[in-house]
């Protein structure tokens, strides 16, 4: 199999990393790629979000599967486009990558198939109408843009100047684009976050390992929110009762939903809950894999990913094949200084060389950029996933913090406590 991989972050090159290792898979190619994925796959350049340019480049080099990594390219309707043309591709279509890309659109499918979620306020294009209803919310209140926002879109307010503050900066001054012209504001929850990720094909579904993301860019959840820090998964994340809990009200009528709307969901189903005291609560749907809960999850990977991505393709999942090894695995996120706020670029990583010659450690890469003289250099603000699977978190951990420790580029930061914040498994509580 020739795959083509969409996307150029570390999730893409944790995909590619695995896919390599798949005995039917001669070539790879990533588009855009980076600078790290250079070594693992054929880099083109040509944008995820570039549908005319991925037809274009898909009609030259003729690729047996193309896998999808960013949101951008489905909400752009890449698969459409693949689709029509009878090429396989794993991700959903268009219209189903709405249940991430509005915000306004996922919560009315929740409600209107009685799946547990956060109880929302009301949405609002108006301003003046969005702050009439501020005194009848209970604090702290959160609002949301209702499109792709990069990150940006979700504001926690502790009280009503802040609520008011983000209010006229979405509404009236435009403050987050095209994504943010319109808002919903819902009720906060409290509990554990966690990523439960499943693949389809429209009839069958398999669950992945669940996973927790680390957000907020300080040890100890401090700090602002970026795009993930680190995330983990272990056998014990969930008891057995929760899991269940979680398919049954959650993944299942969320399937069920989807095919009573005649929408055909087909690829990766990432859906962000929050397990509170009453059970567990959808926050958010993404229409893909996670990033770095993919780095996290393909380390634990012990199936052939070609095969079993081709069989979504080809509309044929067998759900046992998807099996895990047993522990844990950790993925920690090294960023450039300032992130998630200004950083600079262009700052050469030294060590990597370290990290490889550790076994089972996997250094994938996201924002860095090759150099004329062959060194890598860092071009954004997440810049590496070193990631392990080992039989315990402990060992996982040391494993990954051990080749951390060796990496070095000027201003690199990352969190210490990846891993450590809730060792008890998550489960249904009250
Ligand atoms: P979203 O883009 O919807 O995932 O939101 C980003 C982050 O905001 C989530 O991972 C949560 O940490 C937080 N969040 C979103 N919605 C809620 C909510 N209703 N209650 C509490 N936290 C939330
Ligand atoms: N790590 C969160 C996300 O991929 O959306």
């Amino acid at each position: 199999m020739n795959i083509l991989v969409v996307g150029g972050g570390g999730r893409e090159h944790a995909l590619i990393w695995k896919l390599r290792q798949s005995p039917r898979v001669e070539k790879l190619w990533c588009a855009p790629g980076n600078g790290g994925v250079a070594a693992d796959a054929e880099c083109l350049p040509v944008e995820a979000g570039d549908v005319d340019g991925l037809v274009a480049l898909a009609e030259r080099i003729q690729p047996d599967l193309t896998v999808v990594g960013p949101e951008i390219a489905l909400a752009n309707g890449l698969t459409d486009a693949f689709r029509a043309r009878n090429w396989p591709i794993v991700g959903p279509s268009q219209q189903a990558a709405q249940l991430e890309a509005s915000k306004i659109f996922s919560k009315e499918f929740l409600l209107r198939h009685e799946i547990p979620t956060a109880k929302m306020y009301g949405a609002f294009d108006s301003a003046p109408e969005a702050l009439r209803v501020l005194d009848q919310v209970s604090w702290p209140l959160v609002i949301k843009a209702d499109g792709l926002c990069a990150g940006k879109g979700v504001c926690l307010a502790a009280n009503p100047a802040e609520a008011k503050d983000f209010i006229e900066g979405t509404l009236l001054r435009d403050q987050l684009g095209p994504g943010g012209r319109k808002i919903l504001l819902e009720e906060t929850l409290a509990g554990d976050e966690l990523s439960f990720i499943l693949v389809t094909d429209g009839h069958s579904y398999a669950p992945l390992v669940p996973t927790r993301d680390h957000k907020r860019v300080f040890d100890g959840n401090l700090g602002p929110n970026t795009g993930g820090m680190g995330a983990y998964s272990t056998d014990d994340l969930l008891t057995a009762p929760m899991r269940q809990t979680i398919l049954s009200t959650i993944v299942e009528p969320t399937l069920q939903g989807l095919a009573d709307d005649n929408i055909r969901y087909q690829g990766f189903l990432y859906i962000g809950l929050m397990l509170t005291p009453d059970g567990p609560k959808v926050l958010e749907f993404n229409c893909r894999l996670g990033d770095p809960e993919t780095q996290a999850i393909v380390a634990r990977m012990d199936f052939d990913l070609a095969e079993v991505l081709a069989d979504v393709a080809a509309d044929r999942l067998i759900p046992e094949k998807l099996k895990w090894k047993p522990g844990a695995s950790v993925c920690v996120v090294l960023v450039s200084g300032g992130y998630p706020g200004r950083f600079a670029t262009g700052k050469v990583i030294h060590g990597l060389t370290g990290v490889s010659d550790l076994t089972g450690v996997m250094a994938f890469v996201a924002g860095a950029a090759l150099h004329p003289d062959h060194s890598l250099a860092t071009s954004g603000g997440r810049v590496l996933g070193i990631t392990a699977a080992a039989p315990t978190l402990q060992a996982a951990l040391r494993h990954v913090y051990d080749a951390a420790h060796k990496v070095h580029f000027d201003g690199v930061h990352y969190r210490k406590d990846i891993g450590a914040h809730d060792q008890q498994p998550l489960a249904a509580k009250g």
